[in-house]
């Protein structure tokens, strides 16, 4: 084989073995997992150019952020939120406690929201499945970055009044909460269906 090509697959290799433990080692860190050391910005903004390649039926492009270089700015706004959209009598303060504290050991929140477009011919589904691709590029990203990350629909992210304060439109959605940090450890992986139950191979 010439050496080209083998210099070609070794690299493709690497980029694959490289790739498979991003992939696997993402997890979940809940924010008051993490330790409140803050990311630079600059690192957040290169996650965001990761955001932006991916994949778009009809070039929709319909992702769209909102940036918190302080993460526990959007938690008492999301705290004040759940406040102010709930009756007395169904008002909890533990929740509004959890939601107010919940940012204070990560660095950044990006909120994560599918912007509908004008191509009627492309379904709301994959508007949704772009903008989670670009979630996904975001979070492998990260974890190429050593930041740990959080993707929430929990507390208001997913209630119109989360819609109303970031002025969306009728049909555009809150995709997620998507907080980052670092934190000191990594959880445990864990997925309880086998892996051959969740396929169906035609050769
Ligand atoms: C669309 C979406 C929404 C999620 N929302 C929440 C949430 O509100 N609260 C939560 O604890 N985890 C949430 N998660 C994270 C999952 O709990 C987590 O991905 C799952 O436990 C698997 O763990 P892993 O991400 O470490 O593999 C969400 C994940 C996705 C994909």
């Amino acid at each position: 084989m010439p050496v080209f090509l083998r210099a070609l697959f070794l690299f493709m290799d690497i980029a694959f073995s490289t790739i498979s433990t991003i992939i696997k080692s993402r997890r979940s860190t809940k924010p008051v997992a993490m330790n409140g050391k803050k990311i630079p910005d600059y690192q957040v903004e290169s996650l965001l150019e990761l955001a932006d390649w991916a994949p778009t039926h009809g070039f929709t492009e319909p992702w769209r952020f909102v940036v918190y270089g302080n993460a526990s700015e959007f938690s008492h706004q999301h705290a004040e939120l759940y406040k102010c959209s709930t009756t007395p009598e169904n008002f909890d303060q533990a929740i509004y406690n959890k939601l107010y504290d919940q940012g204070d050991k990560a660095s950044h929140v990006i909120l994560a929201i599918m912007k509908r477009g004008s191509l009627p011919k492309i379904p709301v589904i994959e508007e949704v499945e772009a903008v989670s691709c670009a979630v996904q590029n975001i979070l492998l990203g990260a974890t190429a970055l050593g930041i740990a990350s959080f993707w929430s629909t929990g507390g208001m992210a997913l209630r119109q009044p989360m819609k109303d304060f970031l002025k969306l439109g009728e049909d555009d959605h809150v995709i997620g909460v998507l907080y980052l940090g670092y934190a000191d450890s990594n959880p445990e992986g864990n997925r309880s269906i086998p892996l051959e139950k969740k396929i169906t191979w035609i050769r």
